[in-house]
């Protein structure tokens, strides 16, 4: 995240002594993008972050998309999904292309080892449930509506509050998870016309060290499988760190919604980017004013996009048949649009309620068969009007 945060402990300069008031020396860690030449935070340990006491098991996985190679609308619910696990395994991919992997995840307990995505950034959207993201940088509580964002290589912990009655949708990606570079200036500032700035963003608290020795299990995700290792100490023994590299959260709330006088086009909406998709957030807003206006979207052929949308709340102005929790998936090649009766009944509306998070994607994506077992097969057919009315 591009601004500067500084917590706890830290010596005047880059690499020099760091030392607590026996005289001990702390560990610097640099943890840093693109190599060198990106953007980095300096972490200072109690112990040396390198400290593998014992290789675990090595478990791979595998996303292997649906033998169904039908070209259709996609409308699956993924409150139907089984509940269960913890924040990792709780996760059911759905979709997938070399870029990003998306799915949901419904935990019932917390984890007792730390967790770091080796190879993915990613963002969890907490569409029910609250609890507080334990990272090497430090704690953060977390609620519904948040968009929390783990750049990769972060070790972390996502602990619930409850046991039951949660569910997130999360994206993983193969690089970084950005605000929109067109909202930024020069120095990285969003600027006057960006829907959020940098007070809405929330970064972590620093707590006291977990100064512990014993065996840590580390469990380190990579695009074929699991790693585990463990350390010889906790990996939250840090008494400071500074730089742009961090998790961080914002609020899908916190999304000013910028309307006009006619349609604003899906750009209006976008949240974030990163190489090979885009997030944009549908948020309760005013409709549009022109006296001949259709707040409904027109329909859309998304040439160069596979388009997720991930109902999260209220009536989505130009769908039937969803419900929180479903997610839609409008391929390129077909035109998508407004169900029948929707565009005309839009017409004279003021408001909407609706809250949605849309995933475009540049590449295509594929289905799991964890997405076919929650498949609506009628929804492909959802545009004929008599169908509608059979129902
Ligand atoms: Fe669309």
């Amino acid at each position: 995240m591009p601004f500067y945060v500084q917590q706890g402990n830290i010596p005047a300069k880059r690499h020099i002594q760091h030392r607590d008031h026996n005289g001990n020396l702390y560990y610097e860690e640099l943890v840093s993008r693109q190599g060198f030449s990106d953007i980095y935070s300096n972490v200072y340990h109690i112990h040396p972050p390198t400290r593998v006491q014992r290789m675990g098991a090595f478990e791979p996985i595998e996303l292997i998309p649906t033998a169904d190679k039908t070209h259709r609308h996609h409308h699956v619910e993924t409150f139907k999904l089984s509940v269960g696990g913890d924040w990792i395994s709780a996760r059911t991919p759905l979709f997938f292309n070399s870029d990003v992997v998306l799915g949901t995840a419904s935990p019932t307990k917390n984890g007792s080892y730390i967790y770091r995505n080796g190879h993915a950034d990613e963002m969890i959207y907490i569409q029910r449930g609250a609890g507080h993201l334990i990272s090497l940088y430090g704690k953060m509580s977390f609620r519904e509506g948040d968009y929390i964002v783990i750049p990769k290589g972060i070790p972390y912990q996502l602990n619930f509050t409850s046991e039951t009655g949660n569910q997130f949708f999360w994206v993983e990606s193969a690089g970084p998870i950005e605000t929109p570079e067109r909202y930024r200036n020069q120095h990285g500032q969003h600027l006057e016309h960006s829907p959020f700035m940098e007070r809405d963003f929330r970064t972590p608290e620093l707590k006291a060290p977990v100064d512990e020795t014993g065996e840590f299990e580390i469990k380190v995700k990579l695009v074929n499988g699991y790693q585990t290792i463990f350390q010889a100490n906790h990996p939250f023994d840090l008494i400071g760190w500074d730089g742009y590299y961090y998790p961080w959260i914002l609020n899908i709330h916190d999304f000013m919604p910028i309307v006009g006088k006619i349609h604003q086009p899906p750009p209006v909406h976008q949240t974030f980017q990163a190489p090979g998709f885009v997030v944009c957030s549908f948020v309760p807003r005013l409709f549009d004013w022109h006296e001949l206006s259709i707040p409904a979207p027109y329909a859309h052929s998304n040439v160069d996009s596979d388009e997720i949308i991930y109902y999260s709340r209220g009536n989505f102005m130009s769908r039937s048949g969803i419900g929180e929790g479903s997610i839609t998936l409008h391929p390129a090649g077909l035109p998508h649009g407004p169900q029948p009766g929707k565009y005309e009944a839009s017409i004279g509306k003021q408001e909407t309620n609706e809250l949605a998070v849309m995933v475009d994607t540049f590449k295509p994506l594929q289905l799991t068969e964890f997405a076919m077992q929650i498949d609506d097969a009628n929804y492909p057919l959802s545009w004929i009007q008599d169908k509608q009315n059979d129902h």
